[in-house]
């Protein structure tokens, strides 16, 4: 018991002190608290509609061979992705999932001595991990229109900057930097800063021709460029392979070569990169669900407006609510939850009146909006 303490005690204070990720809550849980008689699951940004067909054949095949370790760099993973992407294999690292990649790139680039700038509400793993490696990280206000301000985040940039980290689009608000934004941050950071790209909703944002492509300033770094980029992916959302924990890295081989070093050698497993190199052959799967998600985005921001409900026009395959104040925004999301539909309140995210909701399959969205009809009006 004393030993016990002595050890918790010794946890250095910066640990101690992390809150850590708060996930939404499971299928299990909200059965167990509130046994509502159905369950949508939007709280996650998952794919509703599942994973490509061959998936399951592939993991299969992988099973059988699951007793010997995976090759440590994915190597079939990175040789269909470069193919797909017209890279190198040497500018590629897989990481198990992209939260994990976002872990090794804090141990293996910045210290505490450096600064991260991003926004003031984005993908809460980047605080987390940058927290872990005792990075501090500058949260700059989001615009008022809750994008990420490419100008204000420019002028924050000081020299103990190392890097700056954009989601586009970004969680939670489903906003996306354009084109012309990106040129202008890469054309006023200095070349020593790191630009981390993080890509984790691209599939659903790439057809809008103002989403700006990221992939030359990789693979033609002297035509579009900012040298020291790094664009973060993950098959955990159009894909529909969250569970498999699988996310990739892209940049100058130099800096990803680092990471090879520095990454859990045999991560993502052999299961889960067999899934993903089956994911990626199917086009028609991904171009589908991609389709169905827009359709099903556009059909909520039609009942949204139509209700007068306010929420941030989105690019990804979730939609950002506002709600008049934390107070109302937890008391609908609880009511949505005892309805047996799961939401994620977006406190822990920076913004206490948000609530966002991943969209999904007919089923669920007829569920919800029936759910939001009766509970988004007091009274
Ligand atoms: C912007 C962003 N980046 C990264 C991730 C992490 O994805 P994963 O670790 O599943 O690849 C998420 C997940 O929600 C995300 O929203």
């Amino acid at each position: 018991m004393s030993f016990e303490r002595d050890i918790l005690e010794r946890i250095p204070p910066h640990i101690r002190g992390l809150k850590g990720y708060v996930p939404g809550k499971t299928i299990e849980e909200v059965v167990a608290t509130y046994q509502p008689d159905r369950i949508s699951k939007l709280a996650s940004n998952e794919n509703r509609w599942g994973f490509a067909p061959g998936v399951s054949e592939a993991v299969g095949r992988a099973m059988q061979v699951a007793n010997n370790y995976p090759s440590a760099l994915a190597n079939n993973l990175r040789a269909s992705l470069s193919a797909k992407l017209s890279c190198s294999q040497e500018q590629l690292v897989i990481g198990a999932g992209s939260e994990s990649l976002l872990g090794l790139l804090c141990r293996t680039f910045f210290g505490p001595e450096d600064e991260i700038v991003t926004a003031s509400a984005t993908f809460v793993g980047l605080n987390i991990q940058a927290h872990i490696h005792q990075i501090p990280v500058v949260q700059v206000p989001l615009s008022p229109d809750y994008r990420f301000d490419v100008g204000a985040i420019a002028a924050s940039v000081n020299e103990r900057t190392r890097a700056v980290y954009i989601a586009n689009p970004n969680n939670p608000t489903g906003t996306m930097i354009s084109k012309q934004e990106l040129a202008m941050l890469m054309s006023s950071l200095p070349e020593q800063v790191m630009l981390i790209l993080d890509e984790a909703y691209v599939e659903f944002a790439r057809e809008n021709p103002l989403y700006p492509d990221s992939l030359p300033i990789i693979t033609q770094p002297n035509t579009a460029s900012h040298p020291n980029t790094l664009i973060l992916r993950t098959f955990s959302k159009a894909y529909g392979l969250a569970s498999f924990r699988v996310g990739y890295a892209l940049g100058p081989a130099e800096l990803i070569q680092a990471l090879w070093k520095t990454k859990n050698t045999f991560e993502p497993s052999g299961i889960s990169e067999a899934a993903a190199i089956s994911a990626l052959e199917d086009d028609h799967f991904l171009t589908n669900s991609v389709q169905q998600t827009r359709e099903a985005r556009q059909g909520f921001e039609a009942f949204l407006a139509h209700h007068q409900i306010p929420y941030v026009p989105s690019s990804a395959n979730f939609v950002m609510l506002l709600a008049p104040d934390e107070a109302q925004a937890l008391r609908i999301t609880e009511s949505l939850l005892r309805l047996g539909v799961i939401v994620r309140q977006l406190s822990p995210f920076g913004i206490p009146n948000g609530i966002r909701i991943t969209v999904g399959l007919e089923e669920e969205m007829v569920h919800l909006k029936q759910a939001l009809e009766s509970c988004w009006l007091p009274g």
